[in-house]
């Protein structure tokens, strides 16, 4: 846990995160910690450490120092409560709604999800008595009437993958702040470096580190960061027992002290160590992956084969002004667009010659997909549609090749 506290800009706060105790040899990089088990002095100090009287580590399962120096890192550069860093971004996201939601429980969602987390409100948590409603992320006030006593939070992706539509959250936080209720945000496709989650009023956030952090797809991991502004122990509508006594702590302890040690999907310290590698270029590699999607963009929406480019940065996308208000005048690298059918979507994919045909995005490298019959293709028609998938679509991740390279490749591809 970092203090509350950020004294440099991110860029810089992302390298040098917060000082920690010497190493012994000086090394200007973060040592990697490559043990499941920690040697106590004596069976007092042992006690000490697990009843929380004393600081040290247990077991990796719980907490490794490596995977601590990236979670402080995080931390520190979104001036956050605290943050647990998971073995991938579904495993984040689902670990912080276990931490927070119970059986007979509902949570509001915007309707347009990652397939992962669609699963995950449509199939795993309703078998845990957890109910999702669904809302159009476009109309704040829907979010608002569908808000019972039961409903412990309202969840939205700040870009939504792949529909990009993008929320407003100044109208969300006044919502959940009206209810008593945290605003709980997906901001995969933006980073932290992008996503000032507490600006912008959200209490819970989370990352899938596997993206853009990682940078070149060496890694799968996750984030939840808890900003620091929800007063989890003030609420009745959360009862965290025992753990009440720890006052605004009590969701981050019990997301580790239960849900980590009960579930366990931990973040491998080598996995750690190269996130904390992909930090510190990530804003550099951020803002020039976006630019690229930009020229992409705009190359795609004066082409005679394309029928509609889903990206904010482009002037008369319905979420231009918003996107570049919330997200630092940037609109990430993500985009879709739309061709005449399924068929000309394979054509365009297996003619591909420089962007990959994978399942991934934030990657340094540009890749392509058609979700419908990947991501999506196990749902129903009626959920592609909730989900604003459709046969005529391709998600783009624009990676950090020349612009021009990209655009001749997409180029040569869709006159097939
Ligand atoms: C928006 C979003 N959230 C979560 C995830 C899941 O992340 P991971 O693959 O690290 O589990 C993804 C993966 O594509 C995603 O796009």
């Amino acid at each position: 846990m970092t203090d509350n506290r950020r004294d440099n800009d991110i860029e810089t706060t992302l390298i040098h995160g917060v000082p920690g105790p010497p190493d012994g040899y000086g090394a200007t990089l973060p040592p990697l910690v490559y043990s499941t088990a920690f040697e106590h002095d004596s069976a007092e100090d042992m006690e000490a450490v697990f009843m929380d009287r004393q600081p040290g580590h247990i077991y990796s399962r719980l907490q490794n120092p490596t995977v601590q120096k990236f979670e402080e890192r995080i931390s520190a550069s979104l001036a956050a409560r605290g943050t647990l860093a998971v073995a991938s971004g579904m495993s984040a996201i689902t670990l912080g709604l276990l931490a927070m939601l119970k059986a007979g429980d509902e949570i509001a969602v915007g309707k347009y999800l990652f397939g992962g987390s669609y699963s995950l409100f449509t199939r795993t948590l309703p078998d845990l008595g957890i109910t999702a409603q669904f809302f159009d992320p476009r109309s704040p006030e829907a979010a608002a009437e569908l808000i019972t006593p039961k409903t412990k939070g309202v969840f939205l992706e700040a870009v939504a993958n792949p529909a990009m539509v993008v929320p407003d959250f100044s109208a969300y936080r006044e919502i959940c702040e009206g209810a008593g209720i945290p605003l709980l945000a997906d901001a995969s496709l933006l980073t932290p470096y992008l996503f000032d989650a507490d600006r912008l009023g959200v209490d819970l956030a989370f990352f899938s580190a596997s993206k853009y952090i990682a940078g070149p797809a060496s890694t799968v991991g996750g984030l939840i960061v808890d900003t620091g502004r929800f007063p989890w122990h003030e609420r009745e509508r959360f009862d965290f027992g025992d753990l009440k006594r720890l006052g605004e702590q009590a969701y981050l302890t019990k997301l580790r002290k239960l849900l980590m040690a009960g579930v366990g999907p931990a973040l491998a310290p080598m996995n750690a160590f190269l996130l904390l590698l992909g930090l510190d270029s990530l804003p550099l590699r951020m803002d020039r992956q976006s630019e690229n999607a930009q020229a992409v963009a705009e190359f795609l929406q004066g082409h005679s084969r394309v029928r509609q480019v889903l990206y904010p940065g482009l002037p008369d996308d319905e979420f231009h002004h918003i996107s570049k208000a919330q997200f630092k005048n940037n609109c990430g690298a993500v985009a879709a667009f739309r061709l005449a059918d399924k068929a000309a979507c394979f054509s365009f994919l297996n003619r591909l010659r420089l962007v990959k045909r994978a399942v991934n995005l934030g990657d340094t490298k540009s890749i392509a997909l058609h979700p419908a019959s990947t991501i999506y293709g196990t749902f129903w028609p009626h959920e592609q549609e909730q989900l604003g998938v459709t046969e005529d679509m391709i998600r783009l991740s624009v990676g950090l090749e020349s612009p021009a390279d990209i655009i001749a490749d997409l180029d040569q591809a869709l006159r097939a």
